[in-house]
């Protein structure tokens, strides 16, 4: 385990370069196993969960090189079709190559991924959808064995919340469905979704009305080799312009997406913050003290949810009262505590994050439980007065690629240290 030391209250200035997104890399990485041909991805983060997707690729009998964001994966004969407890554990995207697997086999096992430190994800969607779809799923010693017993001809699934894993999931199946028609009805309109179907398609799958709620699959029989280059991390970008606030200081994102943070760059700009646009950057400048607002998280094209922890942070050294609610993950306030520990002053009620603002947060030893939480901790460890450690601040590595020295190119003073060294 590693800590994050850091001395805040420094202001931000300068570049940063956006690296490829993390929840597109996982779906593309799982779904190269319908194919039985090689597929190259580009711009692919090196981050820890993308390794724990290779590895599970590797474990199921395929051959993957991996070097300077170019992923080459290269099927072999023979693929396993189990899945060992540790990889869904340590990550719940995993659990997305049972589709696959199950188009490839015939049947798959995988086990449960169980609850995590924001709050239950269960898996009940996924299942119902497969079912929808053909494939008998029954539970036992909390592995999950899909098995296809029949491909119906024409099939509707409505999902009864726009899930972005549960649509990939499904997407993953329908498109080898050879011959069925499929509607896939609600589903997440998540760019990271988008770019799924968008690389089937490029494989050779037939999905239509992508970019809508509706998807409509007609299954073929094989999809082939391709190269594909993964979009920049919205999350990440939006990480990066929050730092630059909560610091107080002027930084651009090169290699942004126009369009992926519409609504965030909106609320931003409503704080009273300079965002500015331009191609491919953007630009987040402190101008003036922000004013607190109203947050909801919500689905694409809303505030992301994996931005509500580092949004906390904002509001919490913003002027005035800030009111936070999360519609995705309801209960997603472990970060709340830690950020107490700073000198925040915000509390949970009812499903709602209440923040008064403060002038400026107090450095203090806190913990990481999660991966967003970790970044909300680091932003306000930029924001506090004096020195801040972050304990078990290992889950960073899950997300952000070379975070310690992206934020020491624009100027922050932290360093990554052992555990043992720190105490
Ligand atoms: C993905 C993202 C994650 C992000 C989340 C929401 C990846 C690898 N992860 O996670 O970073 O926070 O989208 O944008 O892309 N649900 C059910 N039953 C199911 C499936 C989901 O009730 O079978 C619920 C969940 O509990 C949650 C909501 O649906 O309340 C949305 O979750 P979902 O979109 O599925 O999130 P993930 O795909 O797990």
């Amino acid at each position: 385990m590693k800590s994050f030391q850091l001395k805040g209250g420094i202001p931000l200035k300068g570049q940063v370069r956006i690296s490829g997104s993390k929840n597109t890399a996982l779906p593309l990485i799982a779904a190269s196993l319908l194919t039985e041909e090689p597929v190259i991805l580009k711009n692919v983060p090196n981050l820890e969960d993308v390794r724990t997707m290779v590895d599970i690729l590797k474990h199921v009998g395929v051959a993957v090189s991996f070097r300077d964001g170019t992923m080459a994966i290269t099927p072999k004969s023979g693929l396993g079709n189990h899945l060992p407890y540790e990889s869904v554990r340590k990550m719940r995207a995993s659990f997305n190559v049972l589709g696959p697997l199950v188009m490839r086999h015939g049947e798959a096992h995988v086990p449960l991924p169980g609850g995590c430190a924001i709050g239950p994800r269960p898996v009940d969607m996924h299942l119902e959808g497969m079912r929808a779809l053909g494939i008998e799923t029954t539970i036992n010693h909390g592995v999950v064995s899909a098995k296809r017993i029949q491909t119906p001809d024409a099939q509707t699934f409505h999902l009864r919340i726009p899930s972005v894993g549960t649509t990939e999931q499904l997407l993953s199946i329908a498109v080898l469905m050879e011959g069925a028609e499929v509607v896939l009805n609600n589903v997440a309109l998540e760019p990271e979704v988008q770019e799924m179907a968008l690389f089937l398609n490029r494989m050779g799958a037939r999905i239509e009305g992508i970019g809508t709620s509706a998807l409509r699959i007609t299954g073929v029989k094989r999809l082939f080799g391709t190269e594909y280059e993964i979009i920049p991390d919205r999350i990440e970008t939006g990480t990066y312009l929050l730092a630059a606030l909560v610091s107080r200081g002027d930084v651009e994102l090169v290699g942004y997406h126009p369009g992926h943070n519409v609504t965030l760059v909106r609320k931003l700009q409503e704080m009273g913050a300079d965002i500015r646009e331009s191609e491919n950057r953007i630009r987040a400048r402190y101008l003036r003290p922000l004013r607190g607002t109203d947050i909801h998280a919500e689905v694409y094209p809303g505030v992301p949810t994996d931005l509500q922890p580092q949004l906390t942070v904002l509001a919490a050294v913003s002027e005035g009262v800030s009111v936070i609610t999360d519609t995705v993950f309801t209960d997603r306030f472990v970060h709340v505590d830690e950020l107490k520990r700073l000198g925040a002053n915000c509390s949970v009620r009812n499903h709602t994050i209440i923040v008064h603002g403060v002038d400026q947060l107090k450095g203090a030893p806190v913990k990481a439980n999660d991966l967003r939480g970790a970044a909300a901790l680091i932003l306000a460890g930029i924001n506090a007065k004096d020195q801040t450690v972050i304990q078990n601040i290992d889950y960073i590595f899950r997300g952000y690629e070379e975070i310690s020295s992206k934020l020491r190119g624009i100027g922050a003073q932290c360093e990554l240290v052992e555990e043992e060294l720190a105490s």
